[in-house]
């Protein structure tokens, strides 16, 4: 396995990790109203938005763009599936924005309706799970049929970024993600 498949590898894992905590927060909106229960946690929410815009966001995905550049460049593997992962990294950075903007009301105490911010962070749960396993399905392929060299001048392409969750020191911002992270 070249080190540029490696770490595609390794980021969707986490990125999974981090979908299954928001995942749980989600779900919390449905017994909110119950006595004696867990209620969602929005900072926790937000920690995972700041995730996903920091990281996968400006380096996961344009590291796959960078592959799909060079496998375009030397015409192999499936240009359409291609194309259609880069329509859905789009989408991805459209509905994270929408997720953030009915936070941010909700931070400055307008009232949103909480069902409709469940059905938001739902909505945008599922595209990113379901862009993952499309991505695992189709171009992963392609990227994991490129060799040592290719591995390294596409890594060389991309502008480098530690993950700031999953790191040797992680960024502190995150320690409640982590916490919950480690309780998975
Ligand atoms: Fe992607
Ligand atoms: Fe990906």
């Amino acid at each position: 396995m070249t080190k540029l498949y490696d770490q595609l590898k390794e980021d969707h894992r986490n990125l999974v990790k981090v979908l299954d905590v928001l995942k749980r927060q989600i779900a919390l909106y449905s017994t909110r109203e119950e006595a004696g229960t867990e209620k969602p946690d929005i900072a926790l929410i937000l920690d995972v938005m700041d995730y996903i815009q920091h990281y996968p966001d400006r380096f996961h995905h344009p590291l796959e763009e960078a592959c799909f550049d060079y496998l375009d460049e030397h015409k192999r593997g499936d240009a359409v599936a291609r194309d259609a992962i880069r329509e859905e990294h789009e989408a991805l950075e459209h509905s994270a924005s929408k997720v953030r903007t009915l936070l941010n009301a909700i931070n400055l105490g307008e009232a949103v309706p909480l069902d409709r911010l469940q059905q938001t962070l739902d909505q945008f749960h599922s595209l990113q799970l379901n862009h993952l396993k499309r991505e695992e399905k189709t171009v992963f392929k392609d990227i994991n049929a490129l060799d040592d060299a290719a591995s390294e001048t596409i890594l060389d392409r991309v502008e480098h970024r530690q993950d700031p969750l999953f790191a040797d020191v992680a960024n502190q911002q995150f320690n409640d993600l982590i916490r919950q992270l480690m309780q998975q």
